[in-house]
């Protein structure tokens, strides 16, 4: 998948009867904002019947609409998971109603993987070692020892474990660099802003970079950073993962300096699959969408393209 070009690509012509539930995971960042028009719009663009519900980053509430979709006997039921534990009470009722699960862009740990159907979505461990290897690559003889903020996602979420995950392996073998804390800002721009706030506080100039796990927390951190009275991008290094328009102006104007890609555009391919699946077709379980990385010098180039 790259940006929307799947939206051209769908094999079938022929229109699908189909009733979709989507269970959303709720408004924390522009990512998701991006994520949630792409799926309404493959929706509108396959005459699919889409049940689109928002879970407000709350996991009872997203159990509770999946539920929903179950008791209202949906086709297929496609959800964005908030954590990636808790699930095998919900996914076996599913499963028991004989209606297929597709996990959007972010995966489940269950025992029993009969449970869900297929993910389509990023490799968040792969993110993470991009980011670092940045950090490494770019600053590894600047100090003896460089001191990193890390900005978490959403605890307990598939994101904000992969991108840790990734990010702490490359720095196991680059002994200084190190992660002076690591605080959650759940993905938003507010608690982005907040963290760093009181990390500068704690730390101060000892601070020489933040790695965001998105975009939306990193450039609440470069605010956080310039009222503090330094220069985001230069004093403290600043990257972050998913590369929205946000992120690619900020990279333009050198405060942040590096961000990984994750893309949001998944309608297409999850109607796609949708649609095969309610077809009886075979569907793949796993379908990782392929991304790039933005530094300073690339950004303009892409602004052009980007559409969110
Ligand atoms: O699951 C993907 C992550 O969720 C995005 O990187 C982040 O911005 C969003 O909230």
């Amino acid at each position: 998948l790259k940006g929307e070009s799947a939206l051209t690509k769908s094999d079938s012509d022929q229109k699908v009867n189909l009733t979709l539930g989507f269970a959303q995971v709720g408004n924390e960042s522009e990512f998701r904002s991006a994520n949630t028009k792409s799926i309404i719009a493959a929706a509108e663009k396959e005459g699919i019947d889409l049940i689109f519900e928002n879970a407000e980053n709350n996991q009872e509430k997203q159990i509770a609409i999946i539920k929903g979709f179950i008791d209202k006997g949906v086709d297929v039921i496609a959800f964005s998971p908030i954590v990636e534990y808790g699930w095998e009470e919900v996914l076996q009722e599913a499963k028991d109603a004989g209606i297929p699960v597709i996990l959007s862009d972010r995966e489940i740990e269950v025992e029993d993987p009969s449970l869900w159907t297929s993910f389509i979505g990023s490799d968040f461990v792969e993110e993470g070692r991009r980011a670092a290897r940045w950090l490494v690559n770019n600053m590894r003889t600047s100090k003896e020892k460089i001191n990193i903020i890390e900005l978490e996602g959403t605890k307990g979420s598939a994101p904000a474990l992969g991108r840790k995950e990734g990010f702490n392996e490359i720095l196991r073998d680059n002994p200084n660099l190190q992660v002076l804390e690591s605080l959650s800002g759940d993905f938003t721009f507010k608690k982005g802003k907040e963290m760093m706030k009181n990390a500068l506080l704690r730390y101060g100039k000892d601070v020489d970079a933040v790695y965001a796990h998105n975009d939306d927390m990193a450039i609440g951190a470069i605010e956080a950073i310039e009222e503090f009275g330094l220069k985001p991008g230069n004093d403290i290094k600043v990257i972050s993962i998913d590369a929205t328009k946000k992120a690619l102006y900020a990279l333009s104007s050198e405060k942040l300096n590096f961000s990984v890609e994750c893309n949001p555009l998944l309608g297409p391919q999850l109607m796609k699959a949708a649609m095969d699946l309610k077809q009886g077709k075979n569907i793949p379980m796993k379908v990782i969408t392929s991304e790039e990385t933005f530094t300073q010098e690339e950004a303009n180039k892409e602004i052009k393209r980007r559409s969110y």
